[in-house]
């Protein structure tokens, strides 16, 4: 088995909810604002992110850009945000054009400054490792 986490955070929620993950399949979480996710062979990669006005990050965007089918048989979106609604955002539609799958969806809200504040939490935070553990079950 060999899966990755990637995740864009702004304000935090992304990077908890990427590293709570990592922690419990024992695998790598990159930081794509740090640095380029070395994705080779993967059976999954978790997408973790934000929405920020509607979109997510550029750089997660650009390494969905230049993820291949060759490097991953699937992805898992975890999604936190206020509206829990990331339908504009592009990166579906994306990861569809070039034939990847989406093995799953997780999302849970996300605080903005007083909006849904406290969230992700703890309960938030064990459901989207649940749902990593329950996705990478399904690929080994
Ligand atoms: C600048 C900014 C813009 C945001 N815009 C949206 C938005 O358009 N829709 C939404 O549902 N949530 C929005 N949010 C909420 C974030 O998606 C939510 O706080 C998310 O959990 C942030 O993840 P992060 O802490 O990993 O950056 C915004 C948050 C920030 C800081």
């Amino acid at each position: 088995m060999n899966a990755s986490v990637v995740y864009s955070s702004m304000t935090g929620h992304s990077k908890k909810l990427a590293l709570a993950i990592a922690e419990e399949l024992d695998i790598t979480a990159y930081n794509v604002k740090l640095e380029a996710p070395e994705i080779k062979n993967n059976d999954v990669v978790f997408i973790v992110s934000g929405i920020y006005d509607g979109v997510a990050s550029k750089q997660l965007m650009d390494f969905i850009d230049n993820l291949e089918p060759d490097q991953v048989k699937a992805v898992a979106l975890v999604m936190s945000s206020t509206t829990q609604d990331y339908s504009k955002c592009q990166i579906k539609r994306e990861l569809e054009k070039k034939n990847i799958p989406i093995a799953g969806e997780f999302s849970c809200s996300g605080s903005f400054l007083v909006i849904k504040l406290g969230h992700p939490n703890k309960e938030e935070i064990k459901q989207a490792v649940e749902f990593a553990r329950q996705i990478y079950n399904q690929y080994i």
